[in-house]
């Protein structure tokens, strides 16, 4: 089966995936052979196309200088008479969420989730800088590249995602009383409360990921479904903020971080250099070897230290790092940050 536009034809292959709105399919472009991943909405009588903000976002951080975390957009059609809509994008490998669950103990090694969480957090900050927040932060809308881009992870799924600030630099105006958006596991407290979300809460989420990805305990709510009963338990959470990293050596780091973004408001900046410090004094001050490889490559590469380029960086407060390859794109964003 294929499906045409006006640039080629696609013929589908595999499921890459399913999630709430559509569906993920592996497809093969007819006259080059090459591989893309192609997303699929169904309409629905009186509903936004949520792959319409994808389009748009896609679009957005193609144009911008820093686009190494988001896929290219590389075609899009519509069938109207069958009723839906795809898109045809750069094809990944598999999401956060598959890695961690393939094998026990269905967690990631803390250095491992740390470097992850890192190239998170710079994806989330290059969409910001866009005034762009993306609303639905989890481990299953972050996957690795594939090939030569096996060691980047891309930010995906931009279906809810909004802008809040506007052409002219201005933000959007706070609102209240607004229907649940995201995923209630990962959602930020602001949003069970119904209220607007803000570049922190992207943050707030992707501290709970990086707790869900390395914590031995888990989530406190990893077991709740309803929504209210979570809330509440991030409330308490909230008061006890090292709960949430209890058990892991990096605890303070990381409560560090949580205190800080949960003093935000939803029109304050962030200082997303203070969480890359904070990120990386967790993995020196409990020697983390960030230089391994991911828990996933193990497997392939099965230690070996062929494909590790070792670099000395300073922060310019005296601190030395040393890094391998795969951090190659965090130094040159901290240098980018210095100048
Ligand atoms: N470019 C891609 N290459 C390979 N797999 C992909 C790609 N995009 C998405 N997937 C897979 O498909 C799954 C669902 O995709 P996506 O998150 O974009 O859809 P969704 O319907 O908006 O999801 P949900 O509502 O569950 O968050 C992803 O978790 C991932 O496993
Ligand atoms: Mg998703």
């Amino acid at each position: 089966m294929g499906v045409k536009t006006a640039k080629a034809t696609y013929i589908i292959q595999n499921s890459l995936g399913e999630g709430g709105f559509g569906s993920v399919y592996e497809v093969i472009q007819k006259n080059t052979k090459k591989k893309f991943a192609m997303k699929v909405e169904k309409h629905q009588k009186n509903k936004h196309l949520l792959l319409q903000m994808e389009v748009y976002i896609l679009n957005v951080m193609e144009e911008s200088e820093k686009r190494i975390w988001f896929t290219k957009l590389v075609d899009k059609g519509c069938y109207a008479n069958d009723g839906y809509s795809f898109i045809i994008i750069e094809i990944l490998g598999p999401s956060l969420y598959e890695l961690k669950n393939r094998s026990a103990p269905f967690l990631f090694s803390t250095s491992t989730g740390l470097s992850v969480i890192q190239q998170c957090l710079f994806a989330c900050e290059q969409i910001h800088h866009q005034g762009i927040v993306h609303r639905d932060i989890k481990p299953g809308n972050f996957a690795c590249g594939l090939n030569d881009r096996k060691n980047i992870i891309f930010m995906i799924d931009f279906g809810i995602a909004r802008r809040i600030v506007d052409g002219n630099g201005k933000m959007k105006e706070f609102r209240t009383g607004l229907a649940f958006k995201g995923t209630p596991k990962f959602a930020s407290l602001t949003c069970h409360q119904r209220n607007d979300i803000g570049f922190k809460d992207d943050i707030e989420s992707l501290l709970y990921m990086l707790c869900d990805l390395i914590s031995r305990k888990g989530l406190p709510w990893k077991n709740e479904y309803d929504e209210q009963i979570i809330m509440k338990m991030k409330e308490i959470a909230w008061s006890d903020i090292g709960s949430l990293f209890n058990g892991l050596e990096c605890c303070k780091e990381l409560s560090d971080i949580f205190n800080y973004i949960i003093r935000l408001k939803y029109s304050d900046d962030l200082d997303y250099l203070f969480i890359s410090k904070q990120r990386i004094l967790a993995c020196k001050n409990h020697g983390e070897d960030i230089t391994a490889p991911f828990d996933w490559e193990n497997n392939i590469i099965n230690g070996s230290e062929n494909n590790k380029l070792s670099i000395d960086i300073e922060d310019g407060n005296d601190q030395k790092y040393l890094l391998s390859d795969r951090q190659e794109l965090i130094i040159i964003k901290l240098l980018i940050i210095k100048n």
